[in-house]
């Protein structure tokens, strides 16, 4: 009896869909998290603000990245490379706050991967026409954990490929609240995002935010 209540009150489970083999989409997952995520997100990227870094092909990102966690994703004209300390400040990056922790954790669990503890948090902003291309998430020693992928404010068209370049894309609508898991056989699939479009997002104004979990060593 109760468990029935609990399923139908409220209506609140978020749904489920599978785009690969080891890869979800968790629609709304975050948005009970919420009120205590954006707080910790502001105090982020006061510590550690947003910047604009260069490929190692000399190529300014139209995407604005910083990090939380021990561990921070950087490029620059040596490369890519992760980081314990935000080379911006000088300092280690935000520490992750407990709410991400766990948003990343259970959301990696609905997508059939326990114990997931990632060591990095990656914070994408993207304002309108900032897009990512499609690429590998492949600077992780540990492969066999998956990524975790958070959407907040504007919603964007997440391109989901396979293991070649060359693998034509999927297109999925991401809103905010909606997380995507992949990890196992599509851990190193291609992804990317199409160009921001336009629109004022009621909690976070005109941009799209994304965090991306990943456990690094
Ligand atoms: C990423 O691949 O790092 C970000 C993907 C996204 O913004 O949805
Ligand atoms: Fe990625």
């Amino acid at each position: 009896m109760t468990a029935d209540l609990f399923e139908t009150v409220g209506d609140a489970r978020p749904s489920r869909e599978i785009i690969a083999e080891g890869a979800v989409l968790l629609r709304g997952f975050a948005r009970p998290f919420e009120a205590e995520l954006i707080p910790a997100l502001r105090m982020i990227v006061k510590q550690s603000p947003f910047r604009h870094l260069v490929t190692p092909g000399g190529h300014r990102m139209s995407v604005a990245m910083t990090n939380c966690g021990s561990l921070g994703w950087v490029s620059d004209p040596r490369g890519y490379r992760y980081d314990p300390i935000d080379p911006n400040t000088g300092q280690p990056w935000p520490a992750l706050p407990n709410v991400l922790r766990k948003l990343a954790a259970n959301a990696a669990a609905e997508g059939g991967f326990e114990d997931f503890a990632p060591e990095a948090c990656l914070i994408n902003r993207y304002v309108p026409g900032a897009k990512l291309s499609l690429h590998q998430d492949k600077d992780e020693l540990d492969y066999a954990a998956p990524i975790v992928s958070v959407s907040l404010g504007l919603p964007a068209t997440f391109l989901f490929g396979g293991l070649k370049r060359s693998d034509t894309p999927r297109r999925y609508r991401l809103e905010h609240g909606d997380v995507a898991v992949w990890g196992g056989p599509s851990r190193l699939f291609y992804h990317g995002v199409a160009p921001l479009a336009d629109g004022e997002h009621g909690v976070l104004g005109r941009q799209r935010i994304n965090l991306t979990f990943r456990k690094v060593r």
